[in-house]
């Protein structure tokens, strides 16, 4: 990686001004004063700034209650965006694994690694997301078939992958999807007739969301909810 890179990724600077610091003869590489901010370092690079050690820029899997009123897209005029929680240098160029619509709650991913990103959310994959949802109108027994042979979404040519229904009472279900289109839980409940009318994403793959987190609050992964991905 290139030394420019791994201070500002390091240390949450702008490139600008790790370049700055370079010009000022202020970084040395194995006690030799940098100063090209092309240079090519390894991980384990012995890179100091004014005299401190600086830590190898590291990879972030984070989960995070999702709140009402918050977007899943970096930007968006009507609404915050979730990744405000996130108190880390640079948050704002890490990565939502996937969208939830601004009234869903629940478990969101967030990383900088954007290949394991692109593991939770690429079809491929298969990932099962399991929601909890509350529908207006009571959910008949006839509708666990239904979302397992697939259903026509509105405007959409493909039927809808099999996905799995728990009817918990009358207007209570688990859904879990094995791939993420439009407002998909949604549109899948209008295709029956029925509104949901609350919805909260409780598992992603194997990562469930932690009992302990409040609303907006997050927590790194485990190496094995990492590796579980
Ligand atoms: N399906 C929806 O309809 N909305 C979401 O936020 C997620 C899945």
């Amino acid at each position: 990686m290139r030394i420019d890179k791994f201070l500002a990724q390091s240390t949450g600077l702008s490139r600008k001004e790790v370049h700055r610091l370079i010009h000022a003869g202020k970084i040395t590489l194995a006690g030799e004063v940098v100063s090209n901010s092309g240079l090519h370092v390894s991980e384990d690079a012995d890179i100091l700034l004014d005299g401190f050690p600086v830590e190898a820029p590291r990879e972030y899997y984070l989960m995070l209650h999702k709140p009402e009123g918050f977007v899943c897209s970096n930007q968006d005029g009507n609404h915050p965006s979730v990744l405000n929680f996130i108190e880390l240098p640079r948050a704002d160029e890490l990565t939502i694994c996937g969208r939830l619509d601004v009234d869903t709650t629940g478990l969101v991913l967030i990383t900088s690694d954007g290949k394991w990103a692109h593991r939770v959310t690429s079809p491929k994959h298969k990932t099962g997301k399991r929601y909890r949802v509350e529908t207006a109108d009571p959910i008949p027994t006839s509708a666990v078939q239904a979302f397992a042979d697939g259903l026509m979404l509105h405007n959409e040519p493909k039927r809808t992958r099999p996905a799995e229904l728990e009817i918990l009472s009358d207007n209570e279900a688990l859904v879990t999807l094995h791939e993420g289109r439009y407002h998909q839980v949604k549109r899948m409940f209008a295709a029956l007739g029925n509104k949901v009318t609350a919805l909260h994403r409780e598992q992603v793959g194997l990562i469930t969301l932690d009992a302990e987190l409040e609303p907006g609050e997050y927590r790194e992964l485990t190496a094995e909810e990492v590796a579980a991905i």
